[in-house]
């Protein structure tokens, strides 16, 4: 596929609001039954980076807003530790917009490849309106969706430019609270790195967009 064919959806929505109330009114979606809540975003529809996850949890589905729960918590603390306002610099969302069914006991489990690939149109839609500058794919579930590959530990800290945007795949949050480990090499240390490249990008292309004087 062309590069520039990648976030092309079948059906385009004029606005933001089209595509999320789309999302709210849909009735054939895989995970129709699963969970109480449709949890598609939080943050600032103008802002410059773009994050997306995976699937809502316990905590997101009972609120109704993306990374809530103990995860998001670790989100936020990482982007304000490079600087980022998580409401103002930051809009967040997902890959899959119900919380997938828990087995085996858990409270939910993993999006499957067919949940991901129903719901990659209307992240694609996301991301158009949005128009972010830079785009973190927070594990393999939102490297499925957006980059069609997975291989987190390989594909983070790697920079793709597609379509004028920069994205990068980070850890997922939960990952970190599983591997507290602040070692050199660990997945936190990686992590601090990663943010504070992004910081970098952010930064230039801050500093590329601006009126010449
Ligand atoms: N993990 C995710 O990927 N997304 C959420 O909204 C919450 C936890």
């Amino acid at each position: 596929m062309p590069q520039s064919d990648l976030f092309s959806a079948s059906r385009q929505y004029s606005s933001l609001e089209d595509v999320l109330n789309a999302i709210r009114g849909m009735k054939d979606d895989p995970l129709v039954n699963a969970g109480t809540n449709v949890v598609i975003s939080r943050g600032n529809p103008n802002a410059k980076l773009l994050i997306i996850g995976e699937a809502p949890g316990t905590q997101e589905n009972i609120q109704g807003k993306p990374f809530v729960g103990p995860a998001g918590q670790l989100l936020d603390k990482i982007l304000q530790a490079a600087n980022f306002d998580p409401e103002k610099d930051v809009y967040i969302t997902n890959s899959v917009f119900r919380m997938p069914p828990g087995d085996d006991g858990k409270a939910f489990r993993k999006p499957t490849d067919q949940e991901v690939e129903y719901y990659r149109p209307f992240v694609f839609e996301i991301i158009r309106l949005i128009d972010p500058r830079v785009i973190l794919l927070t594990g393999n579930v939102a490297c499925q969706s957006v980059l069609k590959k997975t291989g987190i530990t390989t594909l983070r800290g790697q920079w793709t430019q597609i379509e004028g945007r920069w994205l990068m795949p980070i850890f997922h949050p939960s990952y970190l609270l599983r591997n507290p480990s602040r070692e050199p090499h660990s997945p936190k240390a990686l992590m601090w790195d990663d943010i504070r490249e992004v910081r970098r990008k952010y930064e230039a292309l801050t500093i590329s967009t601006s009126p010449l004087p």
